[in-house]
């Protein structure tokens, strides 16, 4: 047994379930509101007796790991040790690549969540921190709770004290980045700070910040823990085990520059809102983000850096593959500043964000003279740059025009840029896959899923597979189970059971629960209606995206490279046409 089994057999995918989901029994399964969508008819359906959830508003599902993946926007790795933790199963007795280090990191983490709360008791002790939070602040006891603040007395070696008390060794309490080297000996690292502690998603304490009471030109206002094994500053975000829900639930999030922003627009009822505390804003960021949402607003703060980290973001977002926006903040310096002078304008401006190219124009035409023939040339430079990282053709020209028109110069000249610029590094395709499928992918697995499921459990409908190819099909399962059905086409077995198809036996179940809810009752003819009619969706569908690339390929090619798309895209007509005659096989 592996690690994945054991902990398979020791929960059940309805408990896991249940923790997000509010299931109810429904015959042999268990119905409840997609998590992922705002509905109000159940879609989401789990199957206790194949140990598999699918989720039929968004064509999602598959087994406990994947569910637990697209609820806390983990990787395969992160949901396994989640469901670890749950399921006390020990990670370590199972050699491999899951189980480096897990064993430090625990005890790293003990020690941190033991501080946290030591900071906690001493916050209720002392005066100056608690009439910081509560009257500078303005922050609400439920506040404070919520986010376990707490304060640093600032005797020296007060935690170490109580931390090897504890039992933890002098490197643990280091590793844990909890004390520094003093000339006295080992001393804390934080001290008569206010204590903010860094969170993972799932709540769980990496580290601090810590923000000085009374501000002092020669201190640093702000101490963060030092890069750790359990904190890496360019890859956490603050405030995502409390804002996940609300992000889900509003489909975007917002980024802003402060821990005690995102903690006062929570209070204000805000909740979609999380910060990338004390560093620039990066690319593992921006990744982690796009598992919940692709629209990510920007809200940094209205000076100069704040600006200058917003233009940075930019080209990182379109690298991603994440729509940018940014909100710009009306009055006060940031938003915890507006948040206290006035909670109701936050609320609006966050829902009104300005897309982040318009914003990069309007910035540069303050800032040049695009009257002039080198205002114009720096204009044009700066924003085709960014032009140039953009996904989606039409959206190219659209700028290119705007941009045109604003500085009065030729839609050619600005292509002549466009062609002479070095292409932006194309992004690696990653084997696994962080980034969610858009909607029209998600549209196409739901239609390939479907194809799939009438044709592995009614072997008669297989002919319906014939023009199917593996490059048309999205998901790695989907493709493994085309190609073995097209080397097996009699096959007619059970199919969780066929060895070949072990590696996919939950697709293939979750498949089985896809017919079994949508097409168990049709008849013969019925299903063959339904079998066609989702061939030629896939092929249409398929054809077009194909097109798509071909037009944005277009774009940049030679006469050679030109001539041979034209006869590709030929070919994709052609494919069309042949099965949209309603004709199969
Ligand atoms: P700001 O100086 O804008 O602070 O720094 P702020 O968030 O408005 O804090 P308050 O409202 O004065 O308490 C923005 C962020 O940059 C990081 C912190 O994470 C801070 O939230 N920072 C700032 C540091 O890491 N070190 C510093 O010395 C200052
Ligand atoms: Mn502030």
């Amino acid at each position: 047994m592996d690690a994945v089994e054991d902990i398979k057999s020791r929960l059940s995918i309805e408990d896991v379930v249940s923790q997000y989901v509010e299931l109810k029994r429904a015959g042999r399964n268990f119905k409840g509101l997609s998590p992922f969508g705002n509905e109000r008819t159940p879609s989401f359906i789990v199957s206790p007796e194949k140990q598999i959830w699918h989720d039929f508003s968004s064509g999602k599902g598959g087994n406990m790991f994947s569910f637990v993946m697209e609820m806390e926007g983990l990787d395969f790795r992160g949901a396994l040790e989640l469901l670890a933790r749950k399921a006390g199963v020990d990670l370590e007795q199972y050699k491999g690549s899951y189980t480096n280090n897990t064993k430090e990191k625990e005890r790293l983490h003990e020690a941190l969540e033991l501080a946290a709360h030591f900071y906690q008791v001493q916050f209720s002790k002392n005066q100056t921190a608690l009439e910081y939070v509560f009257k500078k602040r303005c922050f609400t006891k439920q506040t404070v709770l919520e986010w376990h603040l707490g304060y640093s007395p600032n005797t020296g070696t007060a935690l170490v004290d109580f931390l090897r008390k504890k039992g933890f060794s002098e490197q643990e309490i280091k590793g844990a980045g909890l004390s520094a080297q003093r000339y006295r000996g080992l001393g804390d690292m934080f001290r008569g700070r206010l204590m903010i502690p860094l969170q993972d998603p799932q709540g769980r304490v990496i580290g601090f910040t810590a923000r000085i009471l009374v501000d002092d030109p020669n201190a640093p206002k702000y101490i963060n823990t030092p890069q750790t094994m359990l904190y890496d500053k360019s890859r956490h975000i603050y405030g995502l085990h409390l804002a996940k829900e609300a992000i889900r639930k509003t489909k975007y999030v917002v980024i802003a520059e402060g821990n005690l922003d995102v903690i006062a627009s929570h209070q204000a009822g805000v909740r979609q809102v999380v910060a990338t505390a004390g560093t620039a804003l990066t690319a593992p960021h921006l990744k982690a983000l796009s598992r919940f949402t692709g629209d990510i607003r920007l809200s940094f703060d209205a000076d100069s850096a704040g600006l200058n980290a917003t233009e940075r973001a930019i080209p990182i977002a379109s690298k991603v593959g994440v729509s940018l926006s940014i909100i710009t903040i009306p009055s006060g310096k940031d938003p915890d500043e507006l948040i206290k002078q006035n909670p109701a304008t936050w609320q609006e401006i966050i829902e009104k964000p300005q897309y982040a190219l318009d914003w990069l124009m309007n910035r540069y035409q303050e800032k040049l003279d695009i009257t002039t023939a080198q205002g114009k040339r720096q204009f044009s430079d700066v924003i085709m740059g960014v032009v140039r990282g953009l996904n989606d053709p039409v959206e190219q020209e659209h700028y290119i025009g705007e941009i045109a028109k604003l500085i009065g110069v030729s839609n050619q000249a600005l292509l002549g840029k466009l062609k002479d610029a070095v292409p932006l590094p194309k992004l690696k395709a990653h084997k696994a896959a962080v980034k969610p499928l858009d909607s029209a992918q998600l549209e196409m697995t739901k239609v390939q899923n479907n194809l799939l499921s009438i044709t592995l459990l009614r072997p008669a409908m297989r002919s319906f597979l014939v023009p199917i190819k593996t490059q048309m099909i999205i998901e790695a399962p989907a493709r493994d189970l085309l190609a073995f059905l097209e080397a097996n086409p009699d096959f007619a077995g059970e199919a969780a059971a066929a060895t070949p198809l072990r590696p996919i036996a939950d697709y293939v179940k979750m498949l089985s629960l896809l017919f079994e809810e949508l097409y168990q009752d049709l008849e013969l003819q019925e299903l063959q209606g339904e079998a066609a009619r989702l061939q030629v969706h896939l092929i249409d569908q398929y054809v077009k995206s194909q097109k798509q690339r071909i037009t944005r390929e277009l774009q940049s090619s030679d006469d050679a490279r030109t001539a041979e798309l034209l006869a590709a895209a030929k070919k994709f007509d052609d494919l069309l046409k042949k099965h949209k005659g309603g004709a199969h096989a």
